[in-house]
């Protein structure tokens, strides 16, 4: 077992604010890595008062000497990675194939997917949609399972194999957006000159992502794995439907950057000290009313990717210790602890539900969770200002409280807590991750 490399996911309905712990971890890290997800994630990481919205770059970028990977398991979207790199690098950070790898087993995003990501949503009732983030990841990772309508990252550089898949799978998607959409047809001749010049400017980056990294893993190099999305949000293990389409939790990890079960390495879980979800789907601890409005104007809660307006709740213990158990996580990170000023009077935490006449601690993901009753434990809140503490020590006796009793509920220690956005509003409690191997 890896006892250097750390993942870093998120145990809640993402946007837990993993890129602030990414970025804090990857500068002891040779590497970061994403495995899962793409164009969907926002991850924002504040760095010398400027304030940097990341989607499909790895977040270790601005740290001069990490090498950023995008792993196999990444849906590549072109021209929003090249727009990403392009903003990078007008802003004077260092971006090229010294420092930014692409795997050339990835899949990539096309115009149809994102077309049929819309077309799919707008023809849900309003039950059943998903309130994708219209990145075409669904349609992707679809693609991807089907195989013979896949597109790869390797595909782009070869002018003859994409002419011909372009050609084929858009003249299909053509056929069916017309008939099921009466959906307008794309033009294949121009979609596949563009991204065969995507493919040339990216080319000097792809790279066989999985074999890198595990000559990594062999020479003694830290590997920091960055998750997407939240835990809850797994295909597989989160809210189904109502989920992305890929798997997000540490359990990905191995799949979607070509390593070792056994490098995972040690893992930590990000929360926030409430609990935030964008799109449908069901949410237990959800305060559609003043609480939740105040939760979401303190902690802005708006889409990095899309500006939605996040929905916001009480912090849900049955949902994060389900997620941390799930992914084998070490130590927690505790996201937006909330500034005393002007807070509420109590704060509560969810530590089981009620549903048929049962009473539930263990999270089901087959639950009918939009029907479940939360018991509810409340903690005083404190008042004092908190975004210039530097030690645990000095946080006020009831935060300190609400830290502990989440550690207790989840059966997990809080190694690290943030108190505000920039880089050293970071409280260090017991954290083993600056003693990691
Ligand atoms: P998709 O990943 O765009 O297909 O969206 C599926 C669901 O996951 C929707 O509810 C999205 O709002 C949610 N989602 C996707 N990526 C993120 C993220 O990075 N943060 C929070 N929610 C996300």
């Amino acid at each position: 077992m890896s006892t250097r490399n750390v993942t870093v996911i998120g145990l809640q309905w993402g946007d837990e604010g993993k890129g602030k712990v990414v970025d804090a971890v990857a500068r002891s890290c040779r590497y970061v890595v994403r495995y899962c997800g793409g164009a969907n994630a926002g991850h924002s990481v504040n760095v010398g008062g400027q304030k940097y919205a990341l989607h499909l770059i790895p977040s270790g970028i601005l740290n001069a000497n990490t090498r950023n990977v995008i792993g196999n398991g990444v849906v590549f979207d072109p021209p929003e990675a090249l727009h990403e790199i392009d903003d990078l690098l007008g802003r004077g950070v260092k971006i090229g194939p010294e420092n930014l790898f692409i795997s050339g087993a990835a899949h990539v995003v096309m115009p149809w997917h994102k077309l049929g990501d819309k077309l799919i949503e707008q023809s849900l009732t309003s039950g059943k949609k998903i309130g994708t983030t219209a990145r075409g990841i669904g349609p992707c990772y679809a693609d991807k399972a089907t195989r013979s309508t896949a597109i790869r990252v390797c595909d782009l550089l070869d002018e003859a194999v994409l002419k011909e898949k372009v050609q084929s799978i858009c003249a299909a998607r053509n056929a069916t957006f017309a008939a099921l959409y009466a959906a307008e047809p794309m033009d294949a001749q121009a979609i596949f000159a563009e991204y065969l010049a995507y493919g040339r400017r990216l080319a000097p980056m792809v790279c066989d992502a999985g074999t890198m990294l595990r000559a990594a893993c062999k020479a003694g190099e830290r590997i920091c794995f960055e998750g997407g999305q939240g835990s809850m949000l797994d295909i597989d293990h989160g809210t189904f439907p109502f989920v992305t389409s890929s798997s997000v939790t540490a359990c990905g990890v191995p799949g979607g950057a070509g390593i070792s079960p056994k490098e995972i390495g040690y893992v930590v879980g990000v929360v926030k000290c409430y609990t935030s979800r964008v799109g449908t789907g069901p949410f237990p601890t959800e305060q559609d009313n003043e609480t939740g409005q105040f939760l979401r104007t303190r902690g802005h809660e708006f889409g990095t990717t899309t500006g939605r307006p996040r929905r916001c709740g009480w912090f849900d213990a049955v949902a994060v210790r389900y997620a941390a158990e799930l992914s084998g996580v070490d130590e927690l990170g505790m996201m937006l602890l909330l500034d005393g000023e002007g807070q509420l009077e109590t704060l509560r935490i969810c530590t089981g539900y009620k549903y048929g006449g049962r009473s539930i601690t263990e999270f089901d993901p087959t639950l009918p969770l939009e029907r479940v009753e939360c018991v509810y434990e409340d903690l005083p809140a404190w008042q004092e200002k908190i975004a210039d503490v530097k030690r645990y020590e000095d946080l006020p006796a009831a935060a300190r409280r609400y830290v502990e009793r989440v550690e207790q509920l989840i059966g997990r220690p809080i190694g690290l807590l943030s108190v505000g956005l920039r880089r050293e509003q970071t409280i260090l409690h017991n954290s083993k991750l600056d003693k990691l191997g």
